[in-house]
């Protein structure tokens, strides 16, 4: 098996100039888009929608532009990064529109302009999203409540969702930057629940878990964003492998590495020939249904794994995020600067097969994460020791 370096030499010509293109668009993107609030979907030229700031996607704009000023140090990056964030600051006001993404929406836009430049407000701004996040921990159950109730007509009183793993992180950050380690317990409380109630026995994954408010014990699963219940939806695959590793990251906890690889294991067994991840690996064969940000996050963590397990274990990881990286690449990347979206064939949930108004809507689109995990995983190949999260 090839080391990591060596896997790394023979894909950084290919890296590069996957990276010049990406930031010769985005060079002209981040300026047009600078204004537009939350931008994500785009329009029929190809242009980035405003969106609500409160929606969960509302960082990853301004987060990839903070992303790629720290890389090249191009101020205009920075200038819309913080654009951005400005444009966010109304859904920070508003406490109780404010859900469990507070990780996503200013941890990889606040927080990672704070620690790239220091800046107080950012700092200021991501304290406050991680004191919301903080008291939405259900203290006898040991989770923290996913989304406000009801949710989209559901009692969504005691659910986790394995999304949440991800937005851990801005309680890490915050339990070392203030000194205080009630922020780490509750996020390892969290990841010790999802342990136990998200992660299967064979490393697939329970997207929503209902919980007893008072034991916390799993009362049942619901079917979530994936074709139903019991199936695998392949992006709850990927937030839980990239978000495990990152709890170990953080914590230097050795069961979340293992449950990252176990899940990576299982991942990575259901990647079909072509590498091009599915929206659920355990939904029908047919229609096909893709979703790149599934691929994308998943190959973050996968490099992430391979930089913390031993030499000989490091290709397993390794070698198959470059295989979704190049695949994804040659099929789904578009670089035309006239529009702004770079991944295609996002998905955003598993569609109602017999209506093909609803299969168009949310199935093989660009989403503005796609774009954001694959810049990340881009520059991580790169060398890149920036990790937003
Ligand atoms: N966090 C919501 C989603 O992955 O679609």
């Amino acid at each position: 098996m090839k080391s990591y370096q060596q896997i790394i030499a023979e894909n950084l010509e290919w890296a590069k100039e996957v990276f010049a293109k990406i930031d010769k668009k985005m060079s002209v993107v981040s300026v047009r888009t600078r204004d537009v609030v939350a931008p994500d979907g785009v329009d029929k030229n190809g242009r980035y929608c405003p969106r609500n700031p409160a929606n969960w996607t509302s960082g990853f704009f301004g987060g990839l532009n903070a992303m790629l000023y720290e890389y090249t140090k191009n101020e205009e990056y920075l200038i819309t990064a913080k654009r951005q964030e400005e444009l966010l600051d109304p859904a920070l006001g508003d406490f109780e529109g404010l859900y469990h993404d507070v990780g996503f929406m200013w941890h990889i836009l606040s927080g990672a302009l704070y620690r790239i430049t220091g800046d107080k407000a950012s700092k200021n701004r991501n304290y406050f999203a991680a004191a919301s996040l903080f008291s939405r921990y259900v203290t006898d159950g040991g989770f923290i409540r996913a989304w406000n109730h009801p949710w989209k007509g559901n009692n969504a009183e005691n659910w986790s969702i394995i999304d949440c793993m991800m937005n851990l992180p801005i309680l890490y950050w915050a339990s070392s930057e203030i000194g205080d380690d009630r922020f780490k317990q509750i996020a390892m409380a969290h990841a010790d629940m999802t342990l136990m109630d998200h992660v299967r026995e064979d490393g697939s994954i329970n997207h929503i878990v209902e919980h007893d408010r008072e034991t916390g014990e799993m009362v049942c699963s619901h079917g979530g964003q994936g074709y139903g219940v019991g199936s695998s939806w392949s992006r709850g695959q990927a937030w839980g492998l990239y978000g495990f590793t990152l709890s170990y990251i953080h914590t230097g906890e050795e069961m979340y590495l293992d449950t990252a690889k176990k899940i990576a294991h299982y991942f990575i067994a259901n990647c079909s020939d072509d590498w091009l991840p599915r929206l659920d690996f355990r939904g029908p064969a047919e229609p096909v249904y893709y979703d790149s940000t599934a691929g994308a996050i998943a190959a973050c963590g996968l490099i992430e794994i391979a930089k913390h397990v031993p030499e000989y274990e490091q290709g397993v990881y390794l070698n198959a995020a470059v295989n979704i990286l190049r695949a994804m690449e040659s099929k789904f990347m578009n670089y035309d600067p006239d529009t702004d979206y770079m991944l295609g064939y996002g998905s955003v949930l598993y569609p109602d097969n017999s209506k093909p108004d609803e299969v168009a809507r949310i199935t093989h689109i660009p989403i503005v994460y796609g774009d954001y995990y694959f810049t990340e995983a881009i520059l991580k190949l790169l060398g890149s020791e920036f990790l937003p999260w």
